[in-house]
């Protein structure tokens, strides 16, 4: 998952004007699937189902939501000092957000060949749809992300290391994937071919961890393209995934000096107090 080959190809300059959706959306129900009338979304495609996640209740966990648990990652046959592992624990729902840490101070073991335990790897948060048959939509994720460096912050569309769709905050500014020791927010489509990704980088915004701003991707059969509050900053053609597959937002480290660095020292929280797809999925739909 998320695999090692990166190489930004470009630096756009970040727009501070958030510019709101202007699409005339359906907000007459909520977590509604299925509806054969379909949800218009304007320059996309029409979608069967729609959903929408909000937090202000601090409900957790939601229908149509999981938190991964016990799930490591063996970052070490890929390089990185230390491996990571998913627990349940990470996740939770407070003050109107859902929040998806990576404690802090974590001391973990770099033994090669360790089981992977909370005690041995770094402990991180995911949250998946619980619907693994999501193939092409429109996802919108409004968030806050965590500015302590050293750890990966993200949404993303995931079925195998080639069909991968990325938004990821890199949240040390010395990782020497971003440039010009500022933070960066990276869109990526993975390799569908064992070829090269096809990525590209925009500076963050300065006020990411304070102020909410809305992380969207829409992906089509024929494209994916990445939107910053509403602001399109990248389109891509190729290596765009054709498989039906999960939803993912999670944030996690491994040390790797070219990825997330880390572990972070502070605890890093990734705080989400949105979430609004327009999706079709080959799921038997539930009603
Ligand atoms: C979603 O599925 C519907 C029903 O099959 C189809 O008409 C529509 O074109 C699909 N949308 C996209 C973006 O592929
Ligand atoms: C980044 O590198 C600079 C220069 O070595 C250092 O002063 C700074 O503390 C580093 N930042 C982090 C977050 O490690």
């Amino acid at each position: 998952m998320l695999c090692s080959v990166r190489s930004p190809r470009g630096l756009l300059s970040f727009l501070t004007i958030g510019i709101s959706s202007t699409y005339a959306l359906p907000h007459n129900h909520v977590k509604a699937r299925g509806d054969t009338a379909g949800h218009s979304v304007d320059g996309v495609g029409t979608f069967t189902n729609y959903a929408l996640y909000t937090f202000a209740d601090n409900a957790w966990p939601q229908d149509g939501l999981r938190a991964s648990d016990k799930e490591g990652i063996r970052d070490q046959n890929h390089g990185a000092p230390y491996n990571h592992i998913f627990l349940s624990s990470n996740v939770f729902a407070a003050d109107g957000y859902l929040q998806i840490m990576v404690p802090g101070g974590q001391t973990p073991s770099t033994a090669q060949n360790n089981p992977i335990t909370a005690q041995n790897s770094i402990t991180a948060g995911e949250v998946s749809t619980t619907d693994n048959g999501i193939l092409y939509g429109s996802v919108r994720t409004t968030a806050l992300f965590s500015t302590v460096p050293g750890t990966v912050q993200g949404s993303f569309f995931y079925k195998s290391d080639t069909q991968e769709i990325d938004i990821e905050y890199l949240s040390d500014p010395n990782s020497t994937a971003n440039t010009g020791g500022q933070t960066a927010i990276h869109w990526t489509n993975q390799p569908t071919n064992g070829g090269s990704s096809t990525t590209s980088l925009t500076t963050a915004p300065a006020n990411i961890d304070s102020v909410e701003h809305e992380y969207r991707i829409d992906w089509t059969s024929q494209a994916t393209s990445f939107y910053l509050d509403g602001v399109l900053q990248e389109t891509y053609e190729v290596n765009v995934p054709s498989e039906p597959g999960t939803w993912l937002w999670n944030n996690w480290a491994n040390g790797d000096p070219s990825w997330s660095v880390g572990p972070p020292q502070q605890d890093s929280v990734m705080k989400v107090s949105k979430i609004e797809m327009y999706y079709n999925s080959t799921s038997v739909a539930s009603s």
